[in-house]
């Protein structure tokens, strides 16, 4: 792996963020995009963030913020981009069959050596990489929002994928500061989102049945479990939370969980209840108003880059 050049294929909001992450460890950034007057805006935008990131302190490497902005330049042509690339993070919009159409033309373009990552959320790298010649050097690198300030990456192989490409994106992740966990084998969801819609499902419901308001129930959370899961997992706090550590715990609980458990119920249906999401999105925007997420987001931003920092000490 010689080459310091990454390849970023699509430059939005997760294109840009992987790209500054990159330029921060100083790799050489290439970001490909079909429109033109996105790439000039997504400069634009780079260059405004990583000046700001300076300003306030949080801007992440050893370079300067001029320094990272002159490692990252754009181009509209794909097999300019896959020349000389180490690795490229693929960050087109979540749509299959544009993902599909992506994947068949970096077939073509790839070099035996180059491993291609995508941002997707939601699809298994076996759904657009299948009957590829260079399929073996396909994976997911999922990335949360905002990727600058979640250090997570999830690595999900297609049943092809070679060991190689996983352990090579393994260490680029950890080369950049990310922290990245591999899964064996895809499965739908991949960690997060599973682990994610185990809460929102759960949420959904006490607030449906009455339970609890929207605020309270994201107290639970931001107030309460949060604070401990901002720090550990769910399963080490188990272990520090019985005498004997986990095994004890689950020795003491594990009958109240299996009774808790089986009150749950159906998955509550998102989309059909409508009752309830109307009900839920009036109370989230009495909480935030539509015209302040920005703020919001901009506010969450900077303190998730003090939690980083804190993190760090703990860790
Ligand atoms: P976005 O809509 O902000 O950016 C997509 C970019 O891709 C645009 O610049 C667009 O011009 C470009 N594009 C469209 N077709 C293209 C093509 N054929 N070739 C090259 N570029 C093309 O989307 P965003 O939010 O950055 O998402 C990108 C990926 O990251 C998606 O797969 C998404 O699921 C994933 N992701 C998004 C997260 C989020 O919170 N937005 C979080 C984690 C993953």
């Amino acid at each position: 792996m010689s080459s310091r050049k990454v390849g970023i294929v699509g430059s939005g909001l997760i294109g840009r963020a992987w790209a500054m992450l990159f330029a921060a460890a100083g790799y050489r950034v290439q970001l490909y995009d079909i429109l033109e007057s996105q790439l000039s805006t997504a400069l634009q935008e780079l260059d405004k963030d990583l000046h700001s990131l300076e300003e306030k302190g949080s801007l992440r490497g050893q370079l300067r913020a001029a320094e990272q902005f002159a490692l990252i330049e754009v181009t509209t042509k794909l097999e300019e981009l896959t020349r000389e690339a180490l690795y490229i993070q693929e960050c087109v919009p979540e749509v299959l069959q544009l993902k599909r159409s992506l994947y068949t033309q970096l077939d073509e373009l790839l070099g035996e050596d180059t491993v291609v990552g995508s941002s997707t959320s939601t699809f298994m790298p076996s759904l657009y990489s299948e009957g590829l010649k260079r399929r073996q050097q396909m994976l997911v690198a999922h990335p949360l929002n905002p990727p600058y300030f979640i250090p997570l990456v999830e690595i999900v192989p297609a049943p092809w994928t070679s060991p190689q490409a996983v352990e090579r994106t393994h260490s680029l992740m950890l080369s950049v500061g990310q922290r990245p966990v591999t899964l064996r084998r895809e499965i739908q969801g991949f960690a997060t989102n599973r682990i994610q819609y185990a809460i929102l499902n759960e949420v959904w419901r006490l607030v449906a049945s009455g339970i609890l308001s929207v605020a309270d129930v994201d107290r639970v959370l931001s107030q309460g479990l949060g604070l401990r899961y901002a720090l550990l997992g769910s399963l080490e706090t188990a272990h520090l939370n019985a005498p004997g550590g986990v095994a004890d715990y689950f020795q003491r609980f594990g009958g109240e969980i299996s009774a808790v458990s089986a009150t749950y119920g159906a998955t509550p249906d998102t989309q059909g209840d409508k009752v309830t999401l109307e009900d839920i999105a009036r109370q989230c925007e009495e909480l935030v108003p539509l015209e302040a997420l920005e703020a919001r987001r901009a506010t969450r931003d900077e303190f998730l880059t003090k939690l980083a920092k804190l993190k760090k000490q703990f860790e």
